[in-house]
């Protein structure tokens, strides 16, 4: 069986450990060889580095364990390439959220203005790192999944046109099919094939598959979605805190109102911005609970299997803690670092750098280029669908034309996400401001321009020079 060699950029990631662990767990299924953390910020991924020393001494002592912040020594002989980066931090993203929500306006990582900034921020940093990706490792398949997904990979399209080993991908519709398909007669997600279409964060389901009849299960669950009251009968609202609870539950609303397709929860944001300001705390904003909440929790767990020296016969024993197939331990209480609201994230991805390196042509959601897979909507749009991935990578599966309600949602977010693209790669405050026009959460000329100034002014260099 072939090994693999992985590097994980943004090793200083919350979403770290969990990785390394989930590559423990599958490592008869997809073995490795070599395992680097590559990461900017070198005191931020020292805490990681260390517990992932211990972690692949104790499960995975035929790997090589190695954390850096050296490019070539990160990307030589490099078979994946998991980008995780957050230019400027959870800091930025603090002030991403709270500068609109001063007006009233979304304050959010990834919709509205917050996903602007964060996109200036995030385009000149991922173009940098997959060229230097590219230089010592040209064919590693890169699994980008660093936000806003939707900018970058609207960004990357254009600077790397033919680069089909480089894949934007996003956990959310994963994480929705986890939650809900139980909802349909008690099955998991991975009873079922979706079809799914619009931007990142930005789409909706069109179908559920049961992969051993082909019925659609997704009338069943909306349904069930439309009478409400689904958190009793899923009991996720023990599972998640607060937001992801709130999230959840709004997705019953918005498939009362418009109950044809079941929505991606960020679409709450455009659907319901009202709703969404007012239920934000504009002095304590997600950025905070995150900062409070799982990157300390993320660098303690660290850092007390660095003072243990071990994981093996600890309270942190893989095997214990994963033994039911669940992250709970007996007091049903989470031992993982992170999992912010399930375990989507590194599963979803441990299976989709398989089914690449296995040439296993499972269906995947990826975002990749719009021509004629919607064939009512924008040529170059890059489309969250549906696609078969196996070692040429994805394949879209075509899908039929998007209504006229979420065409004319659609067309507009992709409009304001080109411009986004454009200020960042020409350095234009034009289109930055008309970027922030378009966008359906702010709308107001002399409202955007406010805003834009306040993020030129805080963010200083993370942001390129807008003339
Ligand atoms: P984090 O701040 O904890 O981790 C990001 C790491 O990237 C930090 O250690 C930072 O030092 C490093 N970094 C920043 N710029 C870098 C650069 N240019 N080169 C190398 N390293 C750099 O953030 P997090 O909350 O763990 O999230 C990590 C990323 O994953 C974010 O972009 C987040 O939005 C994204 N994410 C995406 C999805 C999805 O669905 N697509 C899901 C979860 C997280
Ligand atoms: C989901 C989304 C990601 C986003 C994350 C935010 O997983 O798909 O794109 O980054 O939620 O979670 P957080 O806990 O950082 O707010
Ligand atoms: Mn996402």
């Amino acid at each position: 069986m072939k090994q693999f060699s992985i590097v994980i950029a943004g090793g200083g990631s919350t979403y770290t450990p969990d990785m390394l662990e989930m590559l423990c767990l599958v490592r008869e299924h997809f073995p490795l060889r070599r395992v680097v953390l590559y990461d900017n910020d070198a005191e931020r991924q020292e805490h990681i580095g260390r517990f992932g020393e211990i972690l692949y001494r104790e499960y995975y002592p035929e790997a090589e364990f190695v954390y850096t912040t050296d490019e070539e020594t990160a990307f030589t002989d490099i078979d994946f390439a998991l980008v995780q980066i957050r230019p400027g931090g959870l800091k930025m993203r603090e002030m991403d959220e709270k500068i609109p929500l001063k007006y009233g306006v979304i304050g959010q990582e990834t919709c509205g203005p917050g996903g602007f900034a964060y996109g200036m921020r995030s385009v000149p940093a991922m173009i940098e790192l997959v060229r230097a990706i590219r230089r010592w490792s040209p064919e590693a398949w890169i699994l980008n999944y660093s936000n806003p997904a939707a900018i970058v990979a609207e960004a990357t399209k254009r600077v790397f046109p033919d680069d089909f080993r480089l894949i934007n991908i996003c956990d959310m519709p994963i994480s929705i099919m986890d939650i809900f398909c139980p909802l349909a007669g008690g099955r998991k997600r991975t009873d079922v094939e979706p079809r799914y279409y619009g931007l990142n964060h930005f789409g909706w389901f069109t179908a559920m598959y049961d992969k051993k009849t082909g019925e659609d299960v997704l009338p069943e669950i909306l349904e069930k979605l439309k009478r409400g009251n689904c958190d009793d009968e899923l009991g996720f609202s023990g599972k998640n805190d607060a937001y992801w609870n709130f999230t959840f539950k709004h997705l019953e609303k918005m498939v009362q109102d418009f109950p044809h397709s079941l929505p991606n929860t960020y679409l709450q944001y455009y659907l319901y911005p009202q709703t969404m300001v007012s239920h934000t705390d504009p002095n304590y904003t997600r950025a905070n609970t995150v900062i409070d909440g799982r990157e300390k929790r993320v660098k303690a767990y660290c850092d007390e299997i660095m003072s243990l020296g071990k994981i093996r016969g600890t309270k942190f024993d893989l095997d214990r803690k994963y033994s039911a197939g669940s992250h709970k331990n007996a007091d049903g209480e989470f031992e993982s670092a992170t999992i912010a609201h399930n375990d989507a994230h590194a599963t979803y991805i441990v299976e989709l750098a398989m089914s690449i390196a296995y040439n296993q042509n499972e269906v995947f959601l990826l975002m990749v280029e719009n021509n004629g897979i919607v064939p009512n909507l924008s040529d170059g749009m890059m489309l969250e669908v549906a696609c078969r991935v196996g070692a040429r990578g994805g394949e879209p599966l075509r899908i039929q034309p998007a209504g006229t309600f979420e065409k004319g949602l659609l067309e507009g977010q992709y409009a304001y996400e080109k411009l986004t693209v454009d200020a960042a790669l020409e350095g234009s405050y034009q289109k930055a401001l008309q970027a922030l026009v378009v966008n359906r959460t702010v709308v107001d000329t002399d409202l955007a321009r406010r805003i834009l100034d306040e993020y030129i002014a805080v963010n200083g260099e993370h942001f390129p020079v807008l003339k």
